[in-house]
């Protein structure tokens, strides 16, 4: 199938996802049983004798995981092969050459990830805009290699103070707009004849970038002093994004953008988008053994809670500050008790024996990973159907689109790469 085949492609994806949701659309983490072992006791037993190093193995190889699934899931390699996306290719097969000291200060991974993207833009002239720029590494990037004008939108004063001194500092001509990206006057902005940028705007942040970008060149394309791109020479109007954090919504659901999607069978809560953000590559070791003190104790904290209210229910918690991680786990039953009003509870922890629920907490852990292995083949699949969705939709805005990867997912597994033309 030509990857430029958006719709076919779609159709294809949507199609086993939708018929597999069974696998994937549901949340381990409140469940105190496989979800399977009604229906699938063989899975069960098989995740069950899975060691930790195991589990590990097949969730960095997803051509070993879907090998593995295939008994219980056979669509596990078709779902992989439908997830493949072309991979980056240079735009300018010549290496970038920004001043060397450009690095200093940027994360060594985030500082590839800038190169790599900027790769991907085609060498113009017009003037770009940073959506969403944090301190406008990307647009001091493309602004020092390609020379243009760059205008960088970030609501965060302080990153755009620092991200002003730096283009001072190389004496580049990008100039930094503190607004909030939602607001109206931001559309103000967005211009036809530009290249627009935006590297991990979350959720809503770059859809709305999209509908924006779509509407202002309609509104060009009506206006009397609309410029006529091929008479006169001048580039086509570019949007270039990769996309994150899809669960950042506002809605409750997912708002499909394309006339496919909004016509799929599938509806996608918060929950379900966080599903593709579930991989860490990049996370440190101390992240990550934190990340898992978390998730241990809140699996504690549920059990406890499910035994003194007497009620076989998950309990949402807030976020919490990282600080009463260090503390003993009593502190933190308390602290939860106290978030959901249950005070009598929250005294109650004094005098907590904590042991037997650390146990059961350390089993809930351990099966939570395993049902979270099988979603885990979806997680790649779902995210693809997510782009495509944006492609397509800027396809049926009449764009030209492509999709790839700009970079190896070790970079950042946020690596989609959603490139616009009109
Ligand atoms: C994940 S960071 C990406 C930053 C940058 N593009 C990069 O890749 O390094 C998202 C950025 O969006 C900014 N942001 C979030 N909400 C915004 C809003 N409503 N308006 C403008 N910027 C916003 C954040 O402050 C943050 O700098």
């Amino acid at each position: 199938m030509p990857r430029s085949d958006f719709s076919q492609w779609f159709a294809e994806l949507d199609a086993l996802l939708v018929s597999q949701r069974r696998w994937w659309q549901l949340q381990p983490f409140h469940h105190r049983q496989c979800c399977w072992a009604a229906s699938d006791p063989s899975l069960e037993a098989a995740l069950a004798k899975l060691s930790d190093e195991r589990v590990a193995e097949l969730d960095g190889d997803s051509a070993l995981l879907a090998e593995w699934l295939s008994p219980w899931i056979p669509e596990a390699a078709e779902l992989r092969r439908l997830s493949q996306l072309p991979s980056f290719t240079a735009e300018s097969s010549t290496p970038l050459l920004p001043p060397a000291r450009m690095a200093e200060g940027i994360p060594g991974r985030k500082w590839q990830q800038l190169l790599a993207f900027v790769q991907q833009i085609p060498v113009g002239r017009s003037n770009v805009l940073e959506w969403c720029a944090g301190k406008g590494h990307l647009g001091r990037l493309l602004s020092s290699v390609q020379g243009r004008e760059v205008k960088s939108l970030e609501w965060q004063a302080g990153l755009c103070a620092q991200g002003q001194q730096q283009a001072l500092h190389w004496q580049l001509p990008q100039r930094f707009v503190c607004a909030d990206a939602f607001a109206c006057e931001s559309a103000s902005h967005i211009r036809a004849g530009e290249q627009m940028l935006a590297l991990h705007a979350c959720g809503d942040l770059h859809t709305r970038l999209m509908r924006r970008w779509s509407q202002a060149l309609d509104a060009a394309a009506v206006s009397s002093e609309a410029p006529k791109a091929k008479d006169k020479g001048q580039e086509p109007s570019r949007l270039s994004l990769s996309p994150c954090c899809y669960h950042l919504i506002e809605a409750e659901q997912y708002q499909p953008l394309s006339r496919a999607a909004s016509a799929s069978a599938l509806r996608l809560s918060r929950a379900d988008l966080q599903l593709p953000l579930q991989q860490s590559v990049t996370a440190g070791a101390h992240v990550r053994r934190r990340g898992e003190q978390e998730t241990l104790w809140r699996l504690t904290f549920d059990e406890l809670q499910r035994d003194w209210r007497g009620v076989d229910e998950y309990l949402p918690l807030p976020n919490l500050k990282k600080s009463l991680l260090s503390g003993p786990f009593e502190v933190f039953a308390r602290w939860a008790f106290e978030q959901k009003g249950l005070f009598e509870l929250a005294e109650r922890c004094h005098d907590l024996a904590a042991e037997p629920y650390l146990t059961r907490g350390a089993e809930r852990l351990k099966l939570t990973r395993r049902m979270e292995l099988v979603t885990h083949a979806f997680r790649r699949p779902l995210e693809v159907w997510l782009a495509l969705d944006r492609a397509l939709y800027l396809s049926e805005q009449g764009a030209e689109v492509s999709l790839s990867t700009f970079c190896e997912a070790a970079l950042t597994p946020r690596n989609i790469f959603i490139h616009a033309e009109r």
